[in-house]
């Protein structure tokens, strides 16, 4: 059985009751489940803190009703803090994973989780992931609208949504932590050696979030001399002012509807209902 948040309202009718008490605190009610197994469908962007104690606390429900859980959500908030960059910060990617899985989450199905860097079933904390790709939905788009391109990744980590198209990545170098109250890296600098000369590019990463990654690998191919350029991810945030600056930049920007943008073109729904039921 499928049951599906109202933060999922584009992909099914929601069942699942969700409500704020006065104070801000978090409501949650599931219907009667007659299957001992079930698939909770609940994004987990945006306001991912709270996003993450509906999550909680419908897993709780369920794992007290004896019934296995396993979430759909295909981004995975936190996970970019897998590594520990500075003395004193906690792994909070093992965190958020052990949480759903103490709270009753027998699996989690995401896609391009971006710790784990490729596909397939992992044992992350006390999580079980099983970790899908948009790569191919996002590569056929781009075919779509541009013919034959040449398949780059703006940093060694997203190699592996490119490599199978015979891609290559450029090379990102973050600095320390920047003065003020974000918790932001600084990219120092993106270096690209390779030729895309009159080819048309698509520049695909995992996720867009300030655009800072983008604009630098964008700026890099467009030095190179390529044809159109396209830019996508399966996770697309646009913080900021930062589709537009995108969308300046290049010829094309889409993302996957992970998180629901107005360039969300690339539909995960079939890929999420493949693997559940
Ligand atoms: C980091 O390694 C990720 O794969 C993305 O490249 C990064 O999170 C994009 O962030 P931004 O859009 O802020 O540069």
């Amino acid at each position: 059985m499928r049951l599906v948040s109202p933060n999922f309202s584009d992909i099914a009718e929601p069942n699942i009751e969700m409500k704020k008490f006065p104070d801000g605190d978090n409501y949650t009610c599931l219907p009667e489940i007659k299957d001992g197994e079930v698939y909770l469908f609940h994004r987990l962007y945006p306001e991912q803190d709270s996003a993450l104690m509906q999550a909680f606390f419908m897993l709780n429900t369920l794992k007290r009703s004896g019934i296995k859980a396993t979430l759909v959500s295909p981004y995975l908030p936190y996970s970019r803090q897998d590594k520990i960059f500075k003395k004193g910060e906690p792994l909070s990617a093992e965190i958020v994973c052990d949480l759903l899985s103490h709270s009753g989450a027998a699996r989690l199905i995401t896609v391009d989780c971006h710790f784990l860097k490729k596909e397939g079933t992992f044992k992350y904390g006390n999580l079980e992931i099983v970790n899908l790709s948009a790569k191919k939905l996002l590569v056929d788009y781009a075919k779509k609208l541009v013919g034959e391109i040449e398949v780059i990744s703006p940093d060694m980590g997203a190699n592996y949504l490119v490599a199978e198209f015979g891609g290559k990545s450029m090379k990102k170098v973050r600095g320390e932590y920047e003065k003020g109250e974000a918790a932001y890296r600084k990219i120092e600098k993106v270096e690209m050696d390779f030729d895309i000369s009159g080819r048309n590019v698509l520049i695909l990463d995992d996720m867009i979030s300030t655009g800072g990654t983008m604009i630098k690998a964008i700026e890099n191919v467009k030095k190179g001399g390529a044809k159109k350029v396209l830019c996508a991810a399966t996770h697309g945030f646009f913080l900021k002012d930062s589709l537009q600056k995108l969308k300046n930049l290049c010829d094309y920007v889409f993302v996957t509807d992970s998180i629901p943008s107005a360039v969300s073109s690339v539909s995960l729904k079939d890929l999420l209902f493949s693997h559940t039921r």
